[in-house]
């Protein structure tokens, strides 16, 4: 087999992708289908891939299943924009047609490069085809001229002898020279991050295991990405095999970082331990940038592991959260509110700006926001409730999610206890300070909790009935004291 053979043509493969997706889109259900976080048109997407500022405009691919709603042969999907929270939809980018890539183009990244073309760095992946069982993974590569179309140039590096899993090619400009990661299982089934070197973006050397996660359990890192942060290297990835540990890592799988300190040539040592990007139940797989003010811009995907997706039945499956900075704090957590862009998405609805809560009260606050955002200072000391939530989403059926802080155990808590539909189930999201902030944006499928300014996030996929969508908050076995409550509903386009 020669990996850079092609055994399809690629504008082919790309047409036909596209023409499945139109007829997946012309049935889509939208109950739940984002008004403002990137998703396909039709069809399974799953990892953020070649996130970059590139000829003046921000992109974002992604993995793309084009045929059906669920995960199968891998494409790159594509939208760009100029601000981080309007997308243009672009052609798909990427499809299987070499032999490296026959079994889908997975999970990479995007530079641009010297001669100012886009440089996108994909996992090609081959499995079965060469005996059952069998599975090849290499990284490859393809270049556009136009931010748009692109033109594979086949293999540009393979795993070293006993490596069979080893995806995710994250690129990026150190100095003079080009580097890569990549995460690999090893031979004895440990996840580990290898790094390679390049002069060109061509032509790679290296291998060198720069890190191996230290408990055994964990057998697999996928999309590894390390950048400087505030003086630090934080090295970033999503463990498989990774064991719950109190309210840390309930996923199937658990997308994290580490800081530490890192150079060229040396191994990386991390000073912290493994800290959760993101503590709700539907995160994974995130990816960073740098966008041309210097910001680190991270976008994650919201999935859901356990395959009850409600959405598959609407035609597509997957969307992206919205994009995150990441700021780098005096102890080493990593804060993540999202962009600043994206406040420009709402309008004002609704202020108080001081709001007691008597014993076990619940009060309206909003018949119906299905896109919108909800922002609540608590006042802790003036507090003595169990517990003091917002239901959101709520419908006729008096279904909805919990968001809740929680005095006994100090977290923030999702609690899906009353969603009728996905899974139900809860998560906890420690919160050290001694103030509470929430803001809760809501999409029509999906709620992102961020705490204290990005301190701790959690998102959650939602999939309330069709209707209207009302908003109360509550106070559980004892009073609240909200110094400050603002709502905000989605900004309508022209
Ligand atoms: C992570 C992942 C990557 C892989 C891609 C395949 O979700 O498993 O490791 O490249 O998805 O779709």
């Amino acid at each position: 087999m020669k990996s850079n053979e092609p055994f399809a043509d690629h504008t082919d493969q790309l047409a036909r992708a596209e023409e499945a997706v139109s007829a997946l889109e012309a049935k889509r259900n939208d109950r739940w289908y984002p008004a403002y976080h990137i998703a396909a048109r039709g069809g399974w997407i799953n990892d953020p891939n070649g996130l970059c500022y590139h000829d003046g405009r921000y992109h974002v691919f992604f993995q793309h299943h084009p045929y059906s709603p669920e995960w199968g042969s891998m494409h790159w999907g594509h939208v760009s924009g100029t601000n981080l929270v309007h997308w243009n939809r672009e052609p798909i980018a990427l499809a299987p047609s070499i032999e490296a890539d026959r079994s889908g183009c997975w999970s990479g990244s995007c530079v641009t490069g010297d001669d100012g073309r886009l440089y996108a760095f994909y996992t090609g992946h081959r499995q079965d085809v060469d005996g059952p069982g069998i599975r090849c993974q290499t990284q490859c590569l393809a270049i556009s001229d136009d931010g748009t179309h692109f033109e594979k140039k086949g293999v540009v590096v393979r795993a070293l002898r006993g490596v069979v899993n080893f995806r995710d090619p994250k690129v990026w400009r150190e100095g003079e020279l080009w580097c890569m990661v990549v995460g690999q299982q090893s031979p004895e089934r440990h996840g580990q991050v290898a790094l390679y070197t390049s002069r060109d973006l061509v032509t790679w050397t290296g291998g060198d295991v720069i890190y191996e996660y230290p408990d055994s359990n964990v057998y697999m890192l996928e999309c590894p990405d390390l950048f400087a942060l505030g003086g630090k290297w934080v090295l970033c990835f999503s463990a498989m095999g990774m064991q719950p540990n109190g309210f840390v890592a309930r996923n199937r799988n658990n997308a994290g970082y580490v800081v530490g300190s890192w150079s060229l040539g040396e191994p990386f040592v991390a000073e912290t331990a493994f800290r959760l990007w993101d503590w709700g139940h539907n995160y994974y797989a995130p990816q960073s940038f740098e966008a041309p003010d210097g910001r680190r811009i991270q976008l994650g995907w919201m999935t859901d592991f356990h395959l009850t997706a409600p959405q598959m039945a609407d035609g597509w499956c997957g969307q992206m959260t919205l994009p995150r900075v990441l700021t780098l704090r005096d102890d080493n957590v990593v804060l993540t509110p999202p962009a600043r862009e994206v406040e420009g998405l709402f309008e004002p609805l609704a202020q108080y700006d001081s709001l007691e809560l008597i014993l076990n009260e619940e009060r309206a606050l909003c018949d119906d926001l299905t896109c919108g955002k909800v922002e609540v200072t608590l006042d802790l000391a003036r507090t003595s409730a169990e517990r003091v939530g917002l239901k959101v989403h709520q419908t006729a059926d008096d279904d909805y999610l919990y968001v809740a802080w929680d005095a006994q155990i100090g977290c923030v808590v999702a609690d899906r206890r009353c969603t009728r539909r996905g899974n139900k189930g809860y998560r906890a999201a420690p919160v050290a300070s001694n103030t509470l902030r929430l803001a809760l944006y809501l999409d029509r499928g999906s709620v992102e909790v961020i705490v204290n300014d990005g301190e701790t996030v959690m998102s959650e996929l939602s999939f309330p009935l069709e209707g209207p969508r009302a908003v109360s908050i509550l106070s559980e076995s004892g009073t609240a004291r909200i110094a400050n409550l603002r709502i905000a509903s989605l900004r309508q386009r022209d």
